[in-house]
Protein backbone atom coordinates (compact mmCIF):
# COMPACT_ATOMS: atom_id res chain seq x y z
CA UNK A 1 0.00 0.00 0.00
CA UNK A 2 1.28 3.50 -0.54
CA UNK A 3 1.33 6.33 1.98
CA UNK A 4 -1.25 7.68 0.75
CA UNK A 5 -3.73 4.85 1.23
CA UNK A 6 -2.43 4.75 4.61
CA UNK A 7 -3.07 7.92 5.40
CA UNK A 8 -6.35 8.21 4.27
CA UNK A 9 -6.99 4.27 6.20
CA UNK A 10 -5.63 6.42 9.66
CA UNK A 11 -7.58 10.35 8.98
CA UNK A 12 -3.68 11.12 9.20
CA UNK A 13 -1.30 13.96 7.32
CA UNK A 14 1.78 12.86 5.42
CA UNK A 15 4.60 14.97 6.41
CA UNK A 16 8.20 14.65 4.89
CA UNK A 17 7.04 11.97 2.32
CA UNK A 18 5.87 11.26 -1.07
CA UNK A 19 2.14 10.02 -0.74
CA UNK A 20 3.65 6.86 -3.53
CA UNK A 21 5.99 5.44 -1.64
CA UNK A 22 5.06 2.15 -1.08
CA UNK A 23 5.13 0.33 2.10
CA UNK A 24 5.69 -3.79 1.45
CA UNK A 25 7.33 -4.61 4.50
CA UNK A 26 5.94 -4.77 8.51
CA UNK A 27 4.36 -2.51 10.13
CA UNK A 28 5.90 -2.89 13.34
CA UNK A 29 6.11 -0.86 16.51
CA UNK A 30 9.59 -2.24 17.90
CA UNK A 31 12.62 -1.20 16.09
CA UNK A 32 14.56 -4.50 15.97
CA UNK A 33 12.18 -5.80 13.68
CA UNK A 34 12.37 -2.72 10.99
CA UNK A 35 13.03 -4.53 7.85
CA UNK A 36 13.40 -2.92 4.35
CA UNK A 37 9.65 -1.19 3.73
CA UNK A 38 8.62 -0.97 6.94
CA UNK A 39 6.08 1.83 8.21
CA UNK A 40 7.46 1.98 12.15
CA UNK A 41 4.75 3.23 14.85
CA UNK A 42 6.15 5.64 17.37
CA UNK A 43 4.92 4.61 20.34
CA UNK A 44 5.02 6.64 23.37
CA UNK A 45 6.00 4.04 26.10
CA UNK A 46 6.23 3.93 29.78
CA UNK A 47 10.17 3.45 29.43
CA UNK A 48 11.01 4.79 25.92
CA UNK A 49 9.34 6.99 23.50
CA UNK A 50 9.32 5.36 19.82
CA UNK A 51 9.54 8.87 18.01
CA UNK A 52 13.43 9.11 19.82
CA UNK A 53 14.31 5.86 17.34
CA UNK A 54 12.68 7.31 13.79
CA UNK A 55 15.61 8.20 12.29
CA UNK A 56 17.13 4.40 13.74
CA UNK A 57 14.26 2.92 11.60
CA UNK A 58 14.39 4.90 8.25
CA UNK A 59 17.93 3.95 8.36
CA UNK A 60 16.84 0.05 9.25
CA UNK A 61 15.08 0.11 6.19
CA UNK A 62 11.71 1.29 7.54
CA UNK A 63 10.23 3.73 4.56
CA UNK A 64 8.26 6.20 6.99
CA UNK A 65 7.20 6.71 10.64
CA UNK A 66 3.49 6.32 11.86
CA UNK A 67 4.12 9.51 14.57
CA UNK A 68 2.30 12.09 16.88
CA UNK A 69 4.16 14.91 15.05
CA UNK A 70 6.67 15.50 12.35
CA UNK A 71 9.85 14.69 12.76
CA UNK A 72 11.61 15.72 9.83
CA UNK A 73 11.95 11.75 7.99
CA UNK A 74 8.74 10.81 6.13
CA UNK A 75 6.06 10.70 8.65
CA UNK A 76 2.12 9.81 8.84
CA UNK A 77 0.80 11.67 11.29
CA UNK A 78 -2.08 11.13 13.44
CA UNK A 79 -3.71 12.55 17.20
CA UNK A 80 -3.00 8.73 18.47
CA UNK A 81 -0.64 6.36 17.81
CA UNK A 82 -1.99 3.76 18.96
CA UNK A 83 -5.47 3.78 17.75
CA UNK A 84 -4.52 4.56 14.43
CA UNK A 85 -2.00 1.52 14.74
CA UNK A 86 -5.21 -0.14 15.23
CA UNK A 87 -7.53 1.63 12.69
CA UNK A 88 -4.78 0.47 10.36
CA UNK A 89 -4.73 -3.49 10.93
CA UNK A 90 -8.58 -3.06 10.84
CA UNK A 91 -8.25 -1.39 7.19
CA UNK A 92 -5.92 -4.26 6.06
CA UNK A 93 -8.35 -6.73 7.13
CA UNK A 94 -11.01 -4.71 5.14
CA UNK A 95 -9.17 -5.36 2.10
CA UNK A 96 -9.64 -9.25 2.33
CA UNK A 97 -13.55 -9.46 2.58
CA UNK A 98 -13.36 -13.18 2.14
CA UNK A 99 -10.50 -13.76 5.17
CA UNK A 100 -11.33 -16.15 7.47
CA UNK A 101 -10.11 -14.87 11.07
CA UNK A 102 -9.75 -16.92 13.77
CA UNK A 103 -8.95 -15.51 17.24
CA UNK A 104 -7.58 -17.35 20.32
CA UNK A 105 -7.52 -16.61 23.93
CA UNK A 106 -7.53 -18.07 27.33
CA UNK A 107 -4.61 -18.45 30.43
CA UNK A 108 -3.09 -21.11 28.92
CA UNK A 109 -1.98 -22.93 25.59
CA UNK A 110 -2.87 -19.55 23.37
CA UNK A 111 0.55 -19.22 21.23
CA UNK A 112 0.97 -23.12 21.24
CA UNK A 113 -2.79 -23.76 19.58
CA UNK A 114 -2.56 -20.75 17.37
CA UNK A 115 0.39 -22.68 15.88
CA UNK A 116 -1.51 -25.63 15.76
CA UNK A 117 -4.54 -23.95 13.34
CA UNK A 118 -2.36 -22.08 11.45
CA UNK A 119 -0.48 -25.29 10.22
CA UNK A 120 -4.34 -26.84 9.84
CA UNK A 121 -5.91 -24.30 8.38
CA UNK A 122 -2.54 -23.86 5.78
CA UNK A 123 -4.02 -27.21 4.30
CA UNK A 124 -6.99 -25.39 3.40
CA UNK A 125 -5.52 -22.19 2.04
CA UNK A 126 -2.77 -19.96 2.78
CA UNK A 127 -2.71 -18.67 6.36
CA UNK A 128 -1.16 -15.87 7.95
CA UNK A 129 -0.30 -17.37 11.68
CA UNK A 130 2.70 -15.25 13.13
CA UNK A 131 5.14 -17.29 15.14
CA UNK A 132 5.42 -16.07 18.58
CA UNK A 133 3.67 -14.20 21.18
CA UNK A 134 2.61 -11.12 20.54
CA UNK A 135 -0.72 -10.88 21.33
CA UNK A 136 -1.65 -7.11 22.75
CA UNK A 137 -2.76 -3.72 21.10
CA UNK A 138 0.41 -2.92 19.51
CA UNK A 139 1.62 -6.66 19.15
CA UNK A 140 -1.15 -7.79 17.43
CA UNK A 141 -1.75 -5.16 14.20
CA UNK A 142 2.29 -5.93 14.25
CA UNK A 143 0.76 -9.79 13.43
CA UNK A 144 -2.15 -8.20 11.16
CA UNK A 145 0.42 -6.28 8.77
CA UNK A 146 2.19 -9.73 8.13
CA UNK A 147 -0.79 -10.47 6.10
CA UNK A 148 -0.02 -11.59 2.66
CA UNK A 149 -2.48 -10.25 -0.46
CA UNK A 150 -3.64 -13.77 -1.09
CA UNK A 151 -4.67 -14.59 2.99
CA UNK A 152 -7.69 -17.35 3.13
CA UNK A 153 -7.03 -17.03 6.81
CA UNK A 154 -5.66 -15.24 9.44
CA UNK A 155 -4.85 -16.55 12.81
CA UNK A 156 -4.61 -14.54 16.04
CA UNK A 157 -3.64 -14.81 19.28
CA UNK A 158 -5.21 -12.34 21.35
CA UNK A 159 -4.10 -11.68 25.32
CA UNK A 160 -5.68 -9.68 28.20
CA UNK A 161 -4.46 -8.36 31.28
CA UNK A 162 -7.53 -6.27 31.86
CA UNK A 163 -11.21 -6.32 31.45
CA UNK A 164 -11.91 -4.75 27.66
CA UNK A 165 -8.56 -5.74 26.47
CA UNK A 166 -10.11 -8.32 24.25
CA UNK A 167 -12.86 -5.94 23.73
CA UNK A 168 -10.82 -3.47 22.45
CA UNK A 169 -8.01 -6.18 20.20
CA UNK A 170 -11.62 -7.78 18.34
CA UNK A 171 -12.71 -3.84 17.87
CA UNK A 172 -9.83 -4.52 15.52
CA UNK A 173 -10.20 -7.41 14.32
CA UNK A 174 -13.30 -9.23 14.41
CA UNK A 175 -13.38 -13.17 14.23
CA UNK A 176 -15.46 -15.37 13.06
CA UNK A 177 -14.17 -17.89 15.01
CA UNK A 178 -13.31 -17.53 19.11
CA UNK A 179 -11.49 -20.09 20.87
CA UNK A 180 -11.48 -19.90 24.50
CA UNK A 181 -9.16 -22.40 26.13
CA UNK A 182 -8.90 -21.98 29.76
CA UNK A 183 -9.42 -19.49 32.80
CA UNK A 184 -6.78 -19.93 34.82
CA UNK A 185 -4.50 -17.86 37.12
CA UNK A 186 -2.15 -16.05 35.14
CA UNK A 187 -2.07 -12.50 35.65
CA UNK A 188 -4.14 -12.73 38.68
CA UNK A 189 -1.85 -9.95 39.82
CA UNK A 190 -3.95 -7.73 37.55
CA UNK A 191 -6.92 -8.88 37.23
CA UNK A 192 -7.62 -9.30 41.26
CA UNK A 193 -10.45 -12.61 40.62
CA UNK A 194 -10.62 -15.46 38.15
CA UNK A 195 -14.14 -14.48 37.81
CA UNK A 196 -12.71 -10.96 36.40
CA UNK A 197 -10.21 -13.12 34.25
CA UNK A 198 -13.81 -14.91 32.48
CA UNK A 199 -15.12 -12.03 32.11
CA UNK A 200 -12.14 -10.61 30.06
CA UNK A 201 -11.69 -13.92 28.12
CA UNK A 202 -15.08 -13.85 27.70
CA UNK A 203 -15.27 -10.86 25.74
CA UNK A 204 -13.69 -12.85 22.39
CA UNK A 205 -17.27 -14.44 22.38
CA UNK A 206 -19.38 -12.03 22.72
CA UNK A 207 -17.54 -10.07 19.88
CA UNK A 208 -18.79 -13.16 17.04
CA UNK A 209 -21.35 -12.62 14.42
CA UNK A 210 -24.32 -14.63 14.87
CA UNK A 211 -22.62 -16.95 11.92
CA UNK A 212 -19.56 -17.67 13.97
CA UNK A 213 -18.19 -20.15 16.07
CA UNK A 214 -17.29 -20.26 19.84
CA UNK A 215 -15.04 -22.80 20.52
CA UNK A 216 -15.50 -23.50 24.21
CA UNK A 217 -13.33 -25.86 26.35
CA UNK A 218 -15.80 -28.48 27.94
CA UNK A 219 -13.64 -29.35 30.55
CA UNK A 220 -13.23 -26.17 32.07
CA UNK A 221 -16.59 -24.89 33.64
CA UNK A 222 -15.58 -21.12 33.69
CA UNK A 223 -15.24 -21.25 29.51
CA UNK A 224 -18.01 -24.11 28.76
CA UNK A 225 -20.32 -20.95 31.10
CA UNK A 226 -19.44 -18.45 28.64
CA UNK A 227 -21.80 -19.95 25.47
CA UNK A 228 -24.72 -17.89 27.53
CA UNK A 229 -22.28 -14.44 26.06
CA UNK A 230 -22.20 -15.46 22.52
CA UNK A 231 -24.88 -14.97 19.58
CA UNK A 232 -22.39 -17.64 17.57
CA UNK A 233 -22.95 -21.25 17.49
CA UNK A 234 -21.15 -22.72 20.13
CA UNK A 235 -18.60 -26.13 19.58
CA UNK A 236 -17.29 -27.19 23.05
CA UNK A 237 -13.81 -29.39 23.00
CA UNK A 238 -12.29 -31.71 25.36
CA UNK A 239 -12.02 -35.17 27.07
CA UNK A 240 -15.63 -35.01 28.99
CA UNK A 241 -17.70 -36.90 26.96
CA UNK A 242 -20.52 -33.54 26.36
CA UNK A 243 -17.84 -32.45 24.55
CA UNK A 244 -18.87 -31.84 20.83
CA UNK A 245 -14.96 -32.38 19.70
CA UNK A 246 -13.81 -34.49 21.94
CA UNK A 247 -10.73 -37.39 22.56
CA UNK A 248 -11.11 -40.98 23.25
CA UNK A 249 -8.91 -43.38 23.85
CA UNK A 250 -5.75 -41.09 24.50
CA UNK A 251 -2.36 -42.52 24.81
CA UNK A 252 1.50 -41.17 25.23
CA UNK A 253 4.35 -43.05 23.51
CA UNK A 254 7.90 -43.09 25.40
CA UNK A 255 8.83 -40.03 24.07
CA UNK A 256 5.56 -38.18 25.88
CA UNK A 257 3.86 -37.77 22.67
CA UNK A 258 0.12 -38.14 22.33
CA UNK A 259 -2.13 -39.98 20.32
CA UNK A 260 -6.09 -40.28 20.21
CA UNK A 261 -9.12 -40.77 18.62
CA UNK A 262 -10.73 -37.35 17.32
CA UNK A 263 -14.73 -37.39 17.75
CA UNK A 264 -16.50 -34.90 16.08
CA UNK A 265 -19.61 -34.85 14.15
CA UNK A 266 -18.31 -35.14 11.08
CA UNK A 267 -16.73 -38.68 12.03
CA UNK A 268 -13.61 -39.48 13.66
CA UNK A 269 -10.34 -39.88 13.20
CA UNK A 270 -6.88 -41.02 14.90
CA UNK A 271 -4.54 -38.98 15.48
CA UNK A 272 -0.77 -38.80 16.10
CA UNK A 273 1.31 -35.83 17.26
CA UNK A 274 4.95 -35.08 16.59
CA UNK A 275 4.67 -32.79 19.79
CA UNK A 276 5.32 -33.52 23.46
CA UNK A 277 2.93 -33.45 26.22
CA UNK A 278 -0.22 -35.26 27.14
CA UNK A 279 -1.60 -31.08 27.60
CA UNK A 280 -1.62 -30.70 24.15
CA UNK A 281 -4.82 -33.23 24.11
CA UNK A 282 -6.93 -30.30 24.43
CA UNK A 283 -5.12 -27.80 22.02
CA UNK A 284 -5.42 -30.26 19.53
CA UNK A 285 -8.89 -30.63 19.99
CA UNK A 286 -9.36 -26.52 20.53
CA UNK A 287 -7.46 -26.46 16.95
CA UNK A 288 -9.64 -29.57 14.96
CA UNK A 289 -12.87 -27.69 16.48
CA UNK A 290 -11.68 -23.90 14.87
CA UNK A 291 -10.77 -25.86 11.92
CA UNK A 292 -14.02 -27.31 10.93
CA UNK A 293 -15.59 -23.96 11.05
CA UNK A 294 -14.47 -23.73 7.71
CA UNK A 295 -14.36 -27.57 6.31
CA UNK A 296 -15.86 -30.61 6.95
CA UNK A 297 -12.63 -32.67 5.65
CA UNK A 298 -12.01 -34.14 8.95
CA UNK A 299 -9.60 -36.40 7.71
CA UNK A 300 -7.00 -33.85 5.95
CA UNK A 301 -7.67 -31.75 9.70
CA UNK A 302 -6.30 -34.95 11.37
CA UNK A 303 -3.41 -35.32 8.84
CA UNK A 304 -2.32 -32.06 9.34
CA UNK A 305 -2.13 -32.38 13.16
CA UNK A 306 -0.57 -35.14 12.77
CA UNK A 307 2.16 -33.41 10.46
CA UNK A 308 2.68 -30.42 12.87
CA UNK A 309 5.67 -29.21 14.34
CA UNK A 310 6.63 -26.76 16.71
CA UNK A 311 6.91 -23.63 15.65
CA UNK A 312 6.81 -20.96 18.60
CA UNK A 313 10.59 -21.20 20.49
CA UNK A 314 10.40 -22.23 24.43
CA UNK A 315 7.07 -24.39 24.18
CA UNK A 316 7.91 -27.80 24.98
CA UNK A 317 11.16 -28.18 22.93
CA UNK A 318 12.58 -31.70 23.29
CA UNK A 319 16.08 -32.45 21.48
CA UNK A 320 18.79 -34.49 22.66
CA UNK A 321 22.32 -32.35 22.41
CA UNK A 322 25.61 -34.32 21.28
CA UNK A 323 26.36 -35.83 24.34
CA UNK A 324 23.30 -37.82 25.00
CA UNK A 325 21.57 -34.69 27.01
CA UNK A 326 17.89 -34.88 26.54
CA UNK A 327 16.90 -31.44 26.96
CA UNK A 328 13.34 -30.16 27.51
CA UNK A 329 13.24 -26.51 26.92
CA UNK A 330 9.70 -25.35 28.02
CA UNK A 331 11.47 -21.99 29.41
CA UNK A 332 9.20 -19.42 26.93
CA UNK A 333 6.52 -18.98 30.52
CA UNK A 334 5.33 -20.86 33.61
CA UNK A 335 2.14 -21.12 35.41
CA UNK A 336 1.32 -23.51 37.87
CA UNK A 337 -0.72 -25.48 35.46
CA UNK A 338 1.68 -25.26 32.77
CA UNK A 339 4.75 -26.46 35.13
CA UNK A 340 2.22 -29.58 36.37
CA UNK A 341 1.67 -30.59 32.47
CA UNK A 342 5.89 -30.04 31.95
CA UNK A 343 6.90 -32.24 34.85
CA UNK A 344 4.25 -34.88 34.08
CA UNK A 345 5.55 -34.94 30.71
CA UNK A 346 8.95 -34.99 31.38
CA UNK A 347 8.45 -37.90 33.61
CA UNK A 348 7.13 -39.75 30.74
CA UNK A 349 10.32 -38.88 28.83
CA UNK A 350 12.59 -39.94 30.79
CA UNK A 351 11.35 -43.29 31.48
CA UNK A 352 13.33 -43.89 34.34
CA UNK A 353 16.61 -42.17 33.71
CA UNK A 354 18.24 -39.30 35.58
CA UNK A 355 15.82 -36.42 35.88
CA UNK A 356 17.10 -32.98 36.38
CA UNK A 357 14.76 -29.82 36.95
CA UNK A 358 15.75 -26.23 36.79
CA UNK A 359 12.56 -24.48 37.69
CA UNK A 360 12.85 -20.17 37.71
CA UNK A 361 10.15 -19.00 39.38
CA UNK A 362 6.57 -17.84 38.06
CA UNK A 363 5.86 -14.12 37.83
CA UNK A 364 2.55 -12.71 37.81
CA UNK A 365 0.68 -14.69 40.41
CA UNK A 366 -0.53 -12.26 42.45
CA UNK A 367 -1.65 -13.01 46.38
CA UNK A 368 -1.56 -16.66 46.01
CA UNK A 369 2.16 -16.42 44.36
CA UNK A 370 3.98 -17.95 47.52
CA UNK A 371 1.31 -20.26 47.94
CA UNK A 372 1.61 -21.42 44.26
CA UNK A 373 5.34 -21.90 44.35
CA UNK A 374 5.05 -24.11 47.53
CA UNK A 375 2.82 -26.28 45.83
CA UNK A 376 4.64 -26.43 42.50
CA UNK A 377 7.61 -27.35 44.86
CA UNK A 378 5.79 -30.44 46.37
CA UNK A 379 4.68 -31.43 43.00
CA UNK A 380 8.24 -31.37 42.36
CA UNK A 381 9.25 -33.38 45.52
CA UNK A 382 6.77 -36.58 44.16
CA UNK A 383 8.42 -36.23 41.23
CA UNK A 384 11.69 -37.68 42.73
CA UNK A 385 14.30 -35.71 40.06
CA UNK A 386 17.83 -36.46 41.00
CA UNK A 387 18.01 -32.81 41.45
CA UNK A 388 16.25 -29.37 41.66
CA UNK A 389 18.01 -26.16 40.52
CA UNK A 390 15.53 -23.39 41.47
CA UNK A 391 16.53 -20.01 39.78
CA UNK A 392 15.73 -16.78 40.45
CA UNK A 393 13.82 -14.55 43.52
CA UNK A 394 12.48 -15.55 46.98
CA UNK A 395 9.59 -17.34 45.05
CA UNK A 396 12.19 -19.97 43.70
CA UNK A 397 13.68 -20.03 47.10
CA UNK A 398 10.14 -20.58 49.01
CA UNK A 399 9.85 -23.44 45.84
CA UNK A 400 13.29 -25.33 46.20
CA UNK A 401 12.28 -25.14 50.01
CA UNK A 402 9.00 -27.31 49.53
CA UNK A 403 10.80 -29.66 47.07
CA UNK A 404 13.44 -30.32 49.55
CA UNK A 405 11.42 -31.31 52.09
CA UNK A 406 10.81 -34.46 50.36
CA UNK A 407 14.82 -35.39 50.45
CA UNK A 408 14.98 -34.20 46.93
CA UNK A 409 18.27 -32.32 46.53
CA UNK A 410 17.98 -28.86 46.18
CA UNK A 411 20.66 -25.69 44.53
CA UNK A 412 19.91 -22.44 43.95
CA UNK A 413 20.96 -20.00 41.13
CA UNK A 414 20.52 -16.30 41.87
CA UNK A 415 20.34 -15.80 37.81
CA UNK A 416 20.02 -17.31 34.92
CA UNK A 417 24.27 -17.10 34.30
CA UNK A 418 24.34 -18.72 38.02
CA UNK A 419 22.19 -21.82 36.74
CA UNK A 420 23.99 -22.19 33.36
CA UNK A 421 27.51 -22.81 35.77
CA UNK A 422 25.14 -25.30 37.89
CA UNK A 423 23.57 -27.05 34.98
CA UNK A 424 27.08 -27.51 33.28
CA UNK A 425 28.57 -28.56 36.63
CA UNK A 426 25.54 -31.41 37.50
CA UNK A 427 23.93 -32.68 34.59
CA UNK A 428 25.56 -35.67 33.29
CA UNK A 429 25.17 -37.49 29.59
CA UNK A 430 21.50 -39.57 29.54
CA UNK A 431 19.91 -37.42 31.88
CA UNK A 432 16.75 -35.59 30.79
CA UNK A 433 16.57 -32.13 31.81
CA UNK A 434 13.98 -29.64 32.09
CA UNK A 435 14.07 -26.05 32.01
CA UNK A 436 10.80 -23.90 32.92
CA UNK A 437 10.38 -20.35 34.35
CA UNK A 438 8.93 -16.94 33.39
CA UNK A 439 10.48 -15.57 30.41
CA UNK A 440 11.57 -12.75 32.44
CA UNK A 441 13.66 -15.43 34.18
CA UNK A 442 16.01 -15.86 30.92
CA UNK A 443 16.53 -19.51 30.71
CA UNK A 444 15.62 -20.26 27.38
CA UNK A 445 19.07 -19.34 25.87
CA UNK A 446 20.51 -21.92 28.91
CA UNK A 447 18.48 -24.25 27.58
CA UNK A 448 19.13 -23.58 23.68
CA UNK A 449 23.25 -23.64 24.94
CA UNK A 450 22.62 -26.59 26.35
CA UNK A 451 20.48 -28.22 23.56
CA UNK A 452 23.41 -26.75 21.41
CA UNK A 453 25.85 -28.63 22.83
CA UNK A 454 27.78 -25.38 23.82
CA UNK A 455 29.42 -25.23 27.22
CA UNK A 456 30.31 -21.86 28.81
N1 LIG B 1 -3.39 -26.95 27.52
C1 LIG B 1 -2.28 -26.75 28.25
N2 LIG B 1 -2.22 -27.14 29.55
C2 LIG B 1 -1.10 -26.96 30.29
N3 LIG B 1 0.02 -26.38 29.82
C3 LIG B 1 0.02 -25.96 28.53
C4 LIG B 1 -1.13 -26.12 27.69
N4 LIG B 1 -0.82 -25.63 26.46
C5 LIG B 1 0.44 -25.16 26.54
N5 LIG B 1 0.95 -25.36 27.76
C6 LIG B 1 2.29 -24.98 28.27
O1 LIG B 1 2.13 -23.68 28.83
C7 LIG B 1 3.23 -22.84 28.51
C8 LIG B 1 2.77 -21.63 27.77
O2 LIG B 1 2.23 -22.02 26.52
P1 LIG B 1 1.83 -20.94 25.45
O3 LIG B 1 2.98 -20.04 25.18
O4 LIG B 1 1.20 -21.64 24.31
O5 LIG B 1 0.71 -20.16 26.29
P2 LIG B 1 0.17 -18.67 26.11
O6 LIG B 1 -1.25 -18.72 26.57
O7 LIG B 1 0.42 -18.21 24.73
O8 LIG B 1 1.05 -17.84 27.14
P3 LIG B 1 1.23 -16.21 27.21
O9 LIG B 1 0.21 -15.75 28.19
O10 LIG B 1 2.63 -16.04 27.64
O11 LIG B 1 0.99 -15.68 25.81
C9 LIG B 1 4.16 -23.71 27.73
O12 LIG B 1 5.08 -24.20 28.64
C10 LIG B 1 3.30 -24.82 27.17
O13 LIG B 1 4.01 -26.01 26.95
MG1 LIG C 1 1.32 -16.59 24.07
Amino acid sequence: MTLAELAADVSGTLHDGSSDTLVTGLVTFDSRHVELGSLFVALAGARVDGHDFADQAIEAGAVAVLAARPLGVPAIVVSDVQAAYGRLAKALVRRLPGLGVVGITGSVGKTTTKDLVGQVLSQFGPTTAPPGNRNSEVGMPENVSRLTPDARFLVLEMGARHVGDIAYLTSVVRPQVGVVLSVGTAHLGEFGSREAIAQAKGELVESLPADGTAVLNADDPMVAAMAARTVARVVTFGRSPQATVRAEDVSVDAAGRPAFTLVTPHGTARVSLRLHGEHLVSNALATAAAALHFTDDLPLVAQALNDAEPVSQGRMQVSENPAGVTVINDAYNASPVSVIAALKSLQTIAAGRRMVVVLGQMNELGDTSADDHIEVGRAVGKLRPALLITVGNEDAVRLGAATAEAGVAVVHAADKDAAAELVAQHVRPGEVVLFKASNAVGLMPVADDLAAGVSR
